[in-house]
């Protein structure tokens, strides 16, 4: 799928994801925790959000970061980087920034980072070999990097039923391991 359409279709789905953004900031509290730690999202620390959504887990890394640090909340979808400049802004958060583009292409300054964080993103993005390597040239040396990615569709029911339902009901077999998707990025376990 091109990069415009991926774009158009998170554009549509920005409205319905910002209304769940709480059940969805609650359901994936443990997760994102784990992703700021191991990312070394602490105190004074410059972080990039990569497919930030609404923003739950930018609002919580800006939280943690406090005062001295920064977050750049960056997503492919205008609508989306909005919710978080809103939902920053209501949580008097004054190091949020954010930053449009698909994580392929976006034009961060080399060594800006001290930690990269992405949750629920990398394994829809068309190429995330090359948004790694744009994770790579904006880390600093040592930087950290923590994504969250869903795991096979046989230990995660929970998306795997709905989704083969939806893709009956789409006239499709099954999600191609090739191409950005909900488990395209699962280890076997
Ligand atoms: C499943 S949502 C996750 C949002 C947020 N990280 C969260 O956990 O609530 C996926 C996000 O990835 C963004 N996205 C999809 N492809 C992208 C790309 N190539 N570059 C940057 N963002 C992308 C979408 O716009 C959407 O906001």
């Amino acid at each position: 799928m091109q990069t415009a359409d991926i774009r158009k279709q998170w554009e549509g789905a920005a409205p319905g994801w910002a209304r769940w953004e709480a059940t969805i900031a609650t359901w994936m509290e443990p997760a994102t925790e784990a992703m700021l730690a191991m990312a070394g999202v602490d105190a004074g620390a410059r972080v990039l959000d990569l497919a930030s959504g609404a923003g739950s887990q930018t609002l919580r890394a800006a939280q943690r970061v406090g005062a001295q640090g920064h977050v750049v909340a960056s997503d492919i979808a205008d609508t989306m980087l909005h919710h978080v400049q809103e939902n920053a802004r209501a949580a008097g958060l004054t190091n949020v920034t954010t930053l449009a583009g698909a994580a392929e292409d976006l034009d961060v300054v080399a060594e800006r980072f001290d930690g990269v964080i992405c949750r629920l993103g990398l394994m829809l993005f068309s190429d995330p070999a090359k948004a790694l390597r744009t994770v790579r040239r904006a880390l600093r040396p040592h930087g950290e990097v923590a994504v969250v990615v869903f795991t096979t569709p046989a230990t995660n029911p929970f998306m795997a039923k709905p989704m083969q339902i939806l893709l009956r009901h789409a006239g499709r077999s099954h999600q191609r391991r090739d191409n950005p998707g909900s488990s395209r990025l699962a280890l076997p376990v």
